[in-house]
């Protein structure tokens, strides 16, 4: 059997030609400035305006002929790639991704989504009755899902839900989680030690699109012996200056096809050592899984063993963060690429906002990374329903060929635009005409 439990960190050998999975081509060339340049570095048809990146993630071309690359080299010889040298990329792989976000290479491994990776933590902690899972009003809705499907099922933990509603603060979103944390542990208190209190916090919620205090959140968790799990789907490539080790989450996912610009499917798994013991299998559950009914079992199985090889799947998206990170560095790396998309966001969701006659969340900007959430004209006494949610879709998506994301939240229609470096300000404008029109037609269809 190909067990390939002592080279988690060796590095790629030379068996591994790296420039399958990177881009050292774009080393002879300077990148086109952020804006509409940009558009000649990816695929979109090029009447559409594109300020959703955030749902999906969207390919950069050298991205995608970097995996086009390598899934030419797999079909060349699938047993030579899958038994020697897929190894090697995917150590490269976790090794650059763990620098960016200030982990250890044997504390981060790769799954298909971050819905993956949350279930894979949910699913292998023991729960007992009585233990208590905490979700908040804006967790994202598979999440929530996901958690409920636990309260369901025996031992049926329980669900509680901390309140968040948007526009607020990060000083009074703490306040008012310290007291929830303090009121759940000191209901589950007097129960037995081996009852747990697991709090899934966002980094970056997805609707509203604001930036949560989580380090603060996992600090408080952490104070009150809660396991903090970060849903961290939109922070990488977004958020600046990650460092794991430093804020010690007790899990935290990210999804690297949407801001890292890797392929879709791919988010990376960080469970730092102390950690480790709670996942005792992958989903599906792996040829590297142990059991400690196996007369050799010795020890939980290291974890990222157990990551290594998940049944047969296309390894081109994992392995794609090599060339979505060379891609990066080449436009000038993280805070330049932030700076650019953060600054439109700010100023085109008041650009929109003025528009459309409306505002935006978060006028001073504190919340808002590259994502901005600005006020729908819809009257208020407007409620969501499916079929204004689909009239709203079709408007934008077949009529106007534009899109941003819409939603409901605290008894108002808002829009989340997600910034990207191929955006300008005139894109904002395209966007407010095609929600003038959208949102006439649901105050006439609500009639
Ligand atoms: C906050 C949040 N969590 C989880 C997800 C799911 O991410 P994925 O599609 O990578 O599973 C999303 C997707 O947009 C999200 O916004």
């Amino acid at each position: 059997m190909h067990v390939m439990t002592d080279m988690k960190t060796s590095m790629p050998s030379e068996s591994a030609p790296s420039t399958l999975t990177s881009n050292v081509e774009l080393d002879k060339q300077a990148p086109p400035l952020f804006g509409h340049a940009m558009h000649k570095l990816f695929e979109f048809d090029p009447s559409y305006v594109n300020l959703n990146h955030g749902s999906y993630g969207s390919l950069p071309i050298p991205v995608r002929v970097a995996c086009d690359k390598l899934s030419t080299h797999i079909e060349a010889n699938p047993d030579k790639f899958m038994r020697i040298e897929c190894i090697h990329h995917w150590i490269e792989a976790r090794t650059r991704v763990a620098k960016l976000i200030g982990a250890d290479t044997d504390e981060c491994v790769l799954v298909n989504n971050t819905l993956h990776g949350l279930n894979t933590i949910l699913r292998n902690f023991e729960w007992h009755e009585g233990d208590v899972i905490i979700e908040t009003t804006t967790t994202y809705n598979a999440v929530s899902r996901a958690i409920n499907y636990l309260g369901d099922i025996p031992p049926y933990p329980q669900v509680s839900t901390f309140n968040l509603q948007f526009p607020t603060t990060h000083a009074d979103i703490l306040e008012n989680w310290r007291e929830h944390i303090r009121r759940v542990t000191s209901e589950t208190s007097g129960l037995q030690q081996t009852r747990k209190v697991v709090a899934v916090v966002d980094a970056i919620a997805a609707n509203p699109g604001v930036r949560l205090p989580w380090k603060e959140m996992v600090a408080i968790c952490r104070d009150a012996g809660v396991w903090s799990v970060v849903d961290a789907a939109h922070s990488i490539g977004q958020e600046v200056d990650i460092n794991l080790s430093e804020a010690k989450p007790d899990f935290w996912v990210s999804t690297c096809h949407k801001w890292l610009f890797a392929k879709r499917s791919c988010a990376v798994l960080y469970v730092p050592k102390r950690n480790q013991h709670v996942i005792k299998s992958c989903i599906p559950t792996p040829r590297n899984y142990c059991s400690p009914r196996d007369k050799d079992y010795n020890g939980p199985q290291s974890f990222v063993n157990l990551f290594e090889r998940t049944g047969t799947i296309d390894y081109a998206p994992f392995l794609s963060v090599n060339a979505a990170l060379d891609f990066r560095q080449w436009l000038g790396g993280e805070h330049k690429i932030n700076e650019y998309t953060h600054n439109l966001a700010i100023a085109g969701g008041k650009y929109l906002a003025s528009l459309l006659g409306t505002s935006v969340m978060d006028p001073d900007g504190d919340l808002t990374l590259n994502m901005v959430n600005v006020e729908l004209p819809i009257p208020d006494d407007i409620k969501y329903s499916n079929e204004i949610n689909t009239l709203l879709i079709n408007t934008l998506l077949t009529e106007w060929n534009v899109y941003a994301v819409h939603y409901y939240h605290n008894g108002k229609w808002w829009t989340r635009c997600s910034v990207q470096i191929w955006n300008e300000i005139s894109d904002f404008e395209v966007l407010a005409n095609a929600f003038k029109d959208a949102c006439q037609k649901v105050v006439k269809f609500a009639k």
